[in-house]
C-alpha cells in the first residue's frame, strides 16, 4: 500500500502541480516590477483603443514566469489563449491552421520560439505585421500563392536564449519583455502565496531559508516548498518550521546557495579537472555527462549571475568565490 501511494506521488503530474499555482492576474504576480508595470500601460491602453495588444516577446532563464505570464496577458485582455512551441510547429501549414482558427484579439502564445523552423517563421513575418497568410498551395508549374486574411492577434513569443532569434522576427515585436532572477523577498512572498494556494502552515524562517536556496527562481521555490512540505509531514506535525525546513533541504542536497549536486560536479570539474578553467562548454558537458543545451540553459545562468563562473572568449573560468564556496585551495597557476 506504501509503495503503491508512493509511486502514484511520483507520477504525479509536474504541469498540472505548476498550472494550479499558477497566479491569475498581473496583480498577483509577484516581483518584476518594470515588467508588470509597463505590460499594465500596454494592455490598458490595448483597451481602451478596443484593439488587439502588440506582440510580446519574453525572454528569460527557466521557470521565471514565462508562460504564467502569457495566461495572464490573455486573462487581462479578455480573450482566449492558443499555446504551441517552436518545435512543434513544423511546417507553415501548421501555423496556418492554428491562425486561421483565432478569435479577433486571441492571444497565441509560442514557447521556445527560437526553435522555430526558418520556413516557419518566413509565413510569420507577414502575419504579425499585416494579419496575413501567403500560402502556396499545391506543387510544381501548378502551384500559387494565395493570401488569407487573419483576425488580429497578439504573438506572445517565450524564450529562454534571445540571443539565438534572428533579427527580422524579434524586429516584429512591439514588446520586448526581460525576465531577471528574483530577489530573496520576492521570493518568500512567492512562497508564502503558494503555501497559502497549497493549505500548508509555514513560519516566516522557513520561507526565507527555502526562498535563499531557490536560486532566484520561483518554479524551483515551489519544488522546494512541495518537498519540504513532505519531509513536514512524515516527519514532524505537517507544520513547515526552520528546523524542518533546513533538515529537509540538506536532505535535497540543496545547499545554502541554493546549488545542488550537478552545480557542485559542475564546479568541481571545472576546478579540479582544468585548474578552474577556462574550459569550453563542450568540454564541462562531456565531463560530467549532461548535455551542453542543457548547462547553458539551466545551470550556467545562475552560476554567472552569482559570480561564481565567468565566461571568457577561451571558455569558463571559475572564480574565487567557487574555491570560498567549496572550501578548496585556490591553485597556483
Ligand atoms: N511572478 C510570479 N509570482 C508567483 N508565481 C510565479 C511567478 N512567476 C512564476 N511563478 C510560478 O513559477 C512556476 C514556473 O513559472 P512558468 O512556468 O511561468 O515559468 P517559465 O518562464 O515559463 O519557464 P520555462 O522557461 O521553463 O518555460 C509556475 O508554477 C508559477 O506558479
Ligand atoms: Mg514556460
Amino acid at each position: 500500500m506504501e509503495d503503491r501511494m508512493v509511486s502514484q506521488e511520483a507520477q504525479y503530474d509536474e504541469e498540472s502541480v505548476e498550472s494550479s499555482l499558477r497566479p491569475q492576474t498581473l496583480a498577483q504576480y509577484i516581483g518584476q516590477r518594470q515588467v508588470k508595470e509597463n505590460l499594465h500601460v500596454f494592455i490598458e491602453a490595448a483597451k481602451m483603443r478596443e484593439e488587439s495588444l502588440d506582440h510580446v516577446l519574453l525572454d528569460g532563464p527557466p521557470g521565471l514566469g514565462k508562460t504564467t505570464l502569457a495566461t495572464i496577458i490573455s486573462n487581462e485582455m479578455g480573450v482566449n489563449i492558443r499555446t504551441t512551441s517552436g518545435p512543434a510547429i513544423e511546417r507553415p501549414g501548421d501555423l496556418a491552421a492554428v491562425l486561421t482558427a483565432l478569435e479577433p484579439g486571441d492571444v497565441f502564445f509560442i514557447d521556445e520560439i527560437h526553435r522555430l523552423p526558418r520556413s516557419v517563421e518566413e509565413v510569420l513575418y507577414p502575419a504579425m505585421e499585416d494579419f496575413c497568410l501567403d500560402i502556396v498551395i499545391g506543387t510544381g508549374p501548378s502551384a500559387r500563392s494565395v493570401r488569407l486574411d487573419l483576425p488580429p492577434f497578439t504573438l506572445v513569443g517565450a524564450t529562454t536564449r534571445a540571443g539565438l532569434l534572428s533579427a527580422p522576427l524579434r524586429d516584429r515585436f512591439g514588446v520586448l519583455s526581460h525576465l531577471d532572477y528574483y530577489s530573496h523577498e520576492e521570493l518568500q512572498e512567492i512562497v508564502e502565496r503558494t503555501s497559502e494556494v497549497m493549505d500548508v502552515e509555514i513560519d516566516e524562517y522557513a520561507s526565507a531559508e527555502i526562498s535563499r536556496r531557490s536560486r532566484g527562481t520561483p518554479r524551483i521555490a515551489n519544488r522546494l516548498l512541495r518537498r519540504v512540505r513532505d519531509f513536514a509531514q512524515v516527519q514532524a506535525d505537517g507544520n513547515v518550521n526552520e528546523k524542518v525546513a533546513v533538515e529537509a533541504l540538506e536532505r535535497l542536497q540543496v545547499d545554502p546557495l541554493g546549488l545542488d549536486h550537478i552545480d557542485h560536479k559542475l564546479l568541481k570539474s571545472v576546478v579540479e579537472k582544468f585548474r578552474g578553467g577556462p574550459v569550453g562548454l563542450e568540454t564541462i558537458a562531456a565531463t560530467i555527462g549532461e548535455e551542453a543545451d542543457t548547462i547553458e540553459d539551466v545551470y550556467e545562468p545562475y552560476l554567472l549571475q552569482i559570480g561564481f563562473l565567468q565566461r571568457t572568449p577561451r571558455g569558463r573560468v571559475a572564480t574565487a568565490k567557487v574555491y570560498e564556496h567549496l572550501q578548496m585551495e585556490v591553485p597556483e597557476k
